[in-house]
Parts: C-alpha cells; structure tokens; sequence
C-alpha cells in the first residue's frame, strides 16, 4: 500500500488521541468508584452507629429498671433493636444482619426473605474479630459494610449494602465516557481527514500538474495556488519556473526556426548559383536549351535506385548540370565548327573533362565536389575506351556511370545544328545495345525501368 501523507497523519495523531481519552475514560471510571465506596461507607458507618447507639440506649433503660435477667425484656429489647435497624434502610439493597458468636443468624433487616443462615464470608470476617469497614462475599454478590460488635446481646452487627449497587452510578458513568470517547475519537478521525485533505490535495494537484507537463511540453497546465502557504508558496514559485522555461522554449524554437529559414534561404541561393553555372556551360556550347536541366531531372529519376538517401541524391541531381562546363575552357573555334572536328581538334575537345574538374574540385560545397567528380568521369565507358584516364567498370565513379547514360541519350533526342533528333524508340534501343560496352549494364537497367518518367521529363522540358 502506498504511504500517503493523509495515511501518515492519522497513523501518528489517531493513536495518541485514542489513549489520551482512554487514559482520561479510565482514571476518571477508577476515582468515581473510589468516590462512591467512600461515601457509601460513610452513610453505612453512620446507620452502623446510630443503631449501636440507639441499642445501647434501650439496654441502659433495660438495665436500669432491673429487668436485664428478664428474658421478656430482653427479647423485647432484641426485637426493639431489630426494628429500628429496619427504620433505617433506605435502599433496597441495603441490610442489616447480626450473627452471635457460634454464627448464628439473629437479625435480619432488608428486602425480601430473611436467609436461614449467615453468609459464610460474614462468618468469617466475624470469627476473625473484624469491626469497621468491611467487605465480603454475599448471597446475590460482593457487599461493603460497617461491623461492630453489640456486647449486650452478644451479636456481631453488619450494615452493608451491594456494590453492584453502590456502583450503578459509576457504571452509567462509564457508559457515558465509552460513548464519549467513541464520538470524540470518530470527530477527531473526520477532522484529520480534512485537515490531511487539506494539505494533501494541492500537493497531489501539484504533483498532477507537474506529471501533465512532462508528458505534453503544455506548460498552460501549470496549477495557481489555492493558499498562502508553504504548499501554496511551492506552487507560486513553480508556476514562476513553468512560466519561464516556457519563455525560454518559445525563444529557442523562434531562433530554431529562424535557423531553419535561414539555412533553407542559403541552400537556395547556392542551387541557383549551382543553375546558373550548368547555364553557363550550356550557352557556351549551344546545346539545345534545358539540356543541362533535363539531364538533373533524369538523373533524380535513375538516381532513386543508387541513392536510397535522398540528401545524397539532391547532390547528384544539382551536380549533374555543370558535368559540361569545362567546355568554356575550349576555344570557339572547336566548340562551335560545324564541320567534323580533326583529331587534334577532338583531342582537345576532350580536355573540356579535365578542365571542368580542375574549376571545379577547389571548392567545399558537395554539390561542387559532386560536379568536378562527375566533369572527369562522365566520358569514361564501362569498357575503359573512354576518355580521360580509360578507366572501366566499378574504377569509374557512379555518378560519371550514370550522367554518361544520361548525357548521351539526351544528347541523341536533341536537335543539333549537325544532326536530327532521334526518336525515342531508337534512342533507347541504342541505350540498350551499349550495356556492357558503353554504360554500365546496373544504370542501363535502372534507366530502362524509369522510362516512364524519362519521357515524361523529355517531354515536359523540350525547349
Ligand atoms: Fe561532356
Ligand atoms: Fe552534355
């Protein structure tokens, strides 16, 4: 069972209330019943007394006019004596008895039958001499009394009354005090329930709140004190720090996207930089307008299969139109003859690789790095007859495997002032009959299965 605070106040207060009033219940039951047997003694002695007294009288008056050798007066003096000992009972349970010295019952004064005999307790007490207070077992239960002996008549007199009796009092007193306790300690119970309540309840909405905000980022979840106390001050203060960092996030997130806005703004900048050098390369050359545009949107079509990443294949894609700007190192002379270049003028017309590499591999941008790496390698051939290092299969970078499918069919599609546009049939038929030779066999297939979206991008950036 989880320890809560409302459990750990009533286990600490109820217990210690619960004992306080039981202490208090008992000591006060215990002083009543010695209150009680007090004054029942004293009302017994005084009975005990007066009849003494009044005995002693009537055998004085006996005495004085000789008759005490008269066994008449003296019965008449006994049945005297018994008869102002029952004037004197007040009580129910009140009794006078007297027993002479062989314990024999002699008198009896109270309610009900005279007993044939003695209580065997009374006998007792006799035998031993007792006078004053005494206490001892009777026929219907413990009684307290007044012994003296009465030399006369030679009996041993009792006055005593039951204690179940004389402690009826104290008994409706203890009711009273268990019924109080039970109400006192039931009120004290709903008491520190509330109170507990009280104090628990804002530091559970505390905790709820603070639970809340963990879970959502909602700092509005945040709770108002409900008191000025400690718990409330706990409250304050968190809702102080609520409001705060929720401050400080907003401004993180403003400054976050503001970095974001501002990078997306620099890679856009850089993009048309990057366009405006494939521009470049492409008036120079007078190769039918979008060319260069064409050949970075097939190489996101075919790209797709190699560069699962799609960072990696923007790269590609911005890099794949400057595959031809070493070309504005090559004199006008080659670059535009209409006639078919010599072998010399060929050779140097190959340079345009070297050079757009040697442009391009001083800078850090990747898309720049991409470019010099694909201006090297995009005339190599898979069968290492290309130019400029002959290299062949893997050797040759994947991004020159690819641009050199791309170029060349979107080269063969195109009108040039020396040549017509293939059509496409034949463009991609003349693709398929190089797999192996000119282009590696893994682009041709990944060319092939993005025709679809070839012609489409074909179509919709003719001119
Ligand atoms: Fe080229
Ligand atoms: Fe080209």
């Amino acid at each position: 069972m989880k320890t809560t605070i409302r459990l750990k106040l009533v286990l600490s207060i109820l217990p210690v209330l619960v004992a306080s009033f039981a202490v208090a219940g008992v000591s006060s039951i215990l002083l009543s019943r010695a209150g009680m047997i007090r004054l029942a003694m004293r009302n017994l002695a005084f009975k005990a007394e007066t009849l003494k007294q009044y005995g002693e009288a009537q055998w004085g008056l006996v005495v004085a006019q000789g008759f005490d050798g008269d066994p008449e007066f003296v019965e008449a003096a006994r049945a005297s004596f018994a008869r102002h000992a029952e004037s004197l009972l007040r009580e129910d349970s009140e009794t006078f008895v007297a027993l002479d010295l062989d314990g024999t019952l002699r008198l009896y004064a109270g309610q009900g039958v005279a007993p044939q005999e003695a209580p065997v307790a009374l006998k007792a007490l006799m035998r031993e001499g007792l006078t004053g207070a005494v206490r001892f077992e009777g026929a219907h239960g413990e009684r307290f009394g007044q012994a003296f002996y009465f030399a006369p008549f030679g009996w041993y007199v009792v006055a005593s009354d039951l204690a179940s009796s004389i402690f009826a009092e104290t008994q409706r007193i203890s009711v009273a005090l268990v019924a109080a306790l039970g109400a006192s300690v039931a009120v004290a119970f709903v008491m520190l329930l509330v109170l507990s309540r009280s104090i628990a309840r804002p530091i559970a909405k505390l905790a709820a709140s603070m639970g809340s905000i963990v879970e959502t980022n909602d700092f509005s979840a945040c709770v108002e004190p409900e008191s000025g106390d400690e718990v409330g001050l706990l409250t304050l203060r968190f809702g102080e720090l609520c409001r705060e960092i929720d401050r400080s996030y907003r401004r993180i997130g403003e400054i976050a996207t503001r970095e974001v806005e501002a990078r997306v703004e620099i890679v856009e900048r850089d993009i048309e930089a990057l366009l405006a050098l494939g521009k470049v390369s492409e008036y120079r050359d007078e190769e039918t307008s979008n060319h260069t545009l064409r050949v970075g949107l097939y190489a996101d079509a075919v790209g797709a299969r190699f560069y699962p990443d799609e960072e990696e294949r923007r790269v590609l894609v911005y890099a794949a139109p400057m595959h031809d700007l070493g070309k504005i190192g090559v004199p006008d002379s080659i670059l535009l003859k209409p006639a078919k270049l010599t072998g010399e003028e060929f050779e140097r017309m190959k340079l345009h690789t070297v050079i757009g590499h040697a442009i391009l591999k001083e800078f850090r941008s990747p898309f720049l790095v991409k470019a010099a790496e694909i201006s090297l390698s995009h005339h190599e051939r898979w069968d290492g007859k290309g130019y400029p290092n002959g290299l062949s299969g893997e050797a040759i970078p994947l991004s020159g495997r690819i641009l050199a499918v791309l170029d060349v069919f979107d080269a063969l599609v195109s009108e040039r002032p020396y040549k017509r546009a293939w059509p496409l049939e034949k463009a991609f038929e003349h693709i398929g009959s190089e797999r192996g030779t000119h282009f590696d066999p893994a682009v041709v297939d990944a060319f092939m299965d993005a025709r679809e979206r070839i012609v489409r991008i074909l179509e919709a950036n003719q001119k």
